[in-house]
C-alpha cells in the first residue's frame, strides 16, 4: 500500500518538477500579454527585455520608473510606436515582471 502511495506521488509531482526547470516568471509575462509584443532577446513590437536592462542597468530607481510606464503606459523612451496602459494587471506582478526584466 505504501509503495503504490509513493509511485503515485511521484508521478503526481513529475510534471511540476519538470515545470520548476521552466521560468515561472516567463508564464506571468504570458498571461499579462506581455509576450505578444517582447521577446526577451530580440525586438518585436517593443524592445528585448534584455536591451531594457543593459539600458537601465545603471539607471537609479529604474524599478519605480518602469513600474509606472508599465501601469501607466510608455511612449518616446524607445521610438513612437506607444506601449498601452496596463490598469487592469495586478500590482504585485508588474512589480514582479519589472524585477524580471531588468534581471534579463
Ligand atoms: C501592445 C504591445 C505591448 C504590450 C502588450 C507590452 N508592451 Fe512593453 N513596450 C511596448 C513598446 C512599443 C514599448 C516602447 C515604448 C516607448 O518607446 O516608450 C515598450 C516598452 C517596455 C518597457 C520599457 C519602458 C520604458 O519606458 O523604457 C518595458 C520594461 C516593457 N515594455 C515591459 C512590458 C511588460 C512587462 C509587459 C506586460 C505587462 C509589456 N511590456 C506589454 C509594447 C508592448
Amino acid at each position: 500500500m505504501k509503495f503504490y502511495l509513493l509511485i503515485a506521488l511521484t508521478l503526481l509531482t513529475a510534471p511540476m518538477l519538470a515545470h520548476a526547470d521552466d521560468d515561472p516568471m516567463l508564464k506571468v509575462a504570458q498571461e499579462n500579454a506581455c509576450m505578444t509584443c517582447h521577446a526577451v532577446d530580440q525586438k518585436i513590437i517593443g524592445p528585448a527585455f534584455r536591451t531594457v536592462a543593459a539600458r537601465f542597468r545603471n539607471t537609479p530607481d529604474a524599478a519605480n520608473y518602469l513600474f509606472t510606464r508599465l501601469q501607466d503606459g510608455s511612449v518616446g523612451d524607445w521610438g513612437q510606436i506607444p506601449m498601452p496602459p496596463n490598469p487592469q494587471a495586478d500590482p504585485a506582478d508588474l512589480h514582479r515582471l519589472v524585477q524580471w526584466v531588468l534581471a534579463q
